[in-house]
């Protein structure tokens, strides 16, 4: 096979890829065999799952390098269990794959964006892609912005009143409430399905969801923390949503801004992932912005900002109101 069709084939072989690996993390299959190698029955039995379905898993996963067969038992790949199986490791997929799944199950609305320009509606499936593509996220604001910023750190501690504009449904709001039984809560968003389903998981009196639009949101210097993870890329009022969340910050307080970050075409990994995003972010109605541009909005309030590369695209920008 000549080098340009072999490309294509591989390109082609990296798509299933993404799908094999996903459906083994949503159908618990890769958690059954990350520490121990085990059968067809003992997986089936302990997932409840489809003995047949289960054996095509796994020698597709097996012809994919995802697994290893040992004595008629299968086992994931001692070098993936980090990546694939290890939620607390910052190298984790932590969902990514799980996004970039699920919002191909949306797709078919692309026809109507190309030929009419038109964005594609909130569906169940992305509210579930939004929950899952953020965990990274979260995982790396616990794991490597609450463990160096000690002002925010103490202001989580000690008690604060936190904004979550954008929450989707919630995850962020109920991995901080549990770890800051002090602070209180505020999550809000436009899509009301994302805000039922948050408040349907509410356990604690310190969380409370609301269904508004950030860009009419008229609280006034009342938030140690306005947190922003993945909200401007989806909206297309960028500047009205900025201006409306900084106006509920109080001085000395943290608005935190979690975005892709998007610069000119290059053929380079990162771009390569957010170009394909940038293209779904579109079907949204929405578009990520280039560092630049995020520089650009933010100079015109009072706010002294420091810019934290996440690694694949993605960027903390932690911005203290003075
Ligand atoms: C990618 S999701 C991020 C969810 C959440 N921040 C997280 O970390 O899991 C973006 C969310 O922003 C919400 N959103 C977009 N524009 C908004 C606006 N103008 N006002 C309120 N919510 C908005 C969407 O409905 C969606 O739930």
């Amino acid at each position: 096979m000549d080098r340009i069709f072999a490309k294509f084939w591989n390109a082609a072989i990296g798509f299933y890829t993404v799908w094999i690996a996903y459906l083994g993390i949503k159908y618990g299959i890769i958690n059954s065999i990350s520490v121990k190698e085990k059968t067809i029955d003992e997986i089936s039995e302990e997932n409840k799952l489809n003995k047949k379905a289960v054996e095509i898993w796994c020698n597709t996963a097996y012809t994919l390098s995802l697994i290893d067969i040992v004595r008629n038992k299968y086992r994931l790949k001692e070098n993936l269990k980090e990546i694939f199986a290890d939620e607390n490791s910052i190298r984790n997929i932590a969902g990514l794959y799980s996004y970039i799944t699920i919002r191909s199950l949306d797709y078919a609305a692309f026809d109507s964006f190309f030929k009419k320009g038109k964005a594609q509606k909130i569906t169940k499936n992305l509210i579930e892609a939004y929950s899952k593509a953020t965990n990274f996220d979260h995982l790396f604001f616990t794991r490597s912005i609450l463990t160096k910023n000690v002002e925010i750190y103490d202001l989580l501690l000690k008690g604060c009143k936190v904004l979550d504009v954008g929450c989707g449904s919630g995850e962020w709001i109920f991995k901080m409430s549990n770890l800051f039984p002090n602070s209180t809560f505020i999550g809000i968003d436009k899509d009301e399905n994302s805000i039922k389903i948050a408040s349907s998981k509410i356990k604690s009196k310190n969380v409370h969801f609301y269904k508004k639009d950030a860009k009419n949101i008229d609280y006034l210097n009342e938030f140690e923390i306005v947190n922003l993870c993945e909200v401007l890329c989806v909206t297309k009022n960028k500047e009205k949503v900025l201006s409306a969340s900084y106006r509920a910050l109080k001085k000395g307080g943290y608005m935190i801004i979690v975005e892709g970050l998007i610069e000119k075409p290059k053929r380079d990994l990162i771009n390569k992932i957010l170009y394909p995003m940038q293209l779904d972010m579109a079907l949204q109605g929405g578009s990520f912005l280039s560092k630049n541009e995020l520089i650009k909005l933010l100079s015109k309030y009072s706010l002294k900002t420091e810019f934290i590369d996440a690694g694949g695209g993605l960027w903390f920008i932690l911005c203290k109101k003075y």
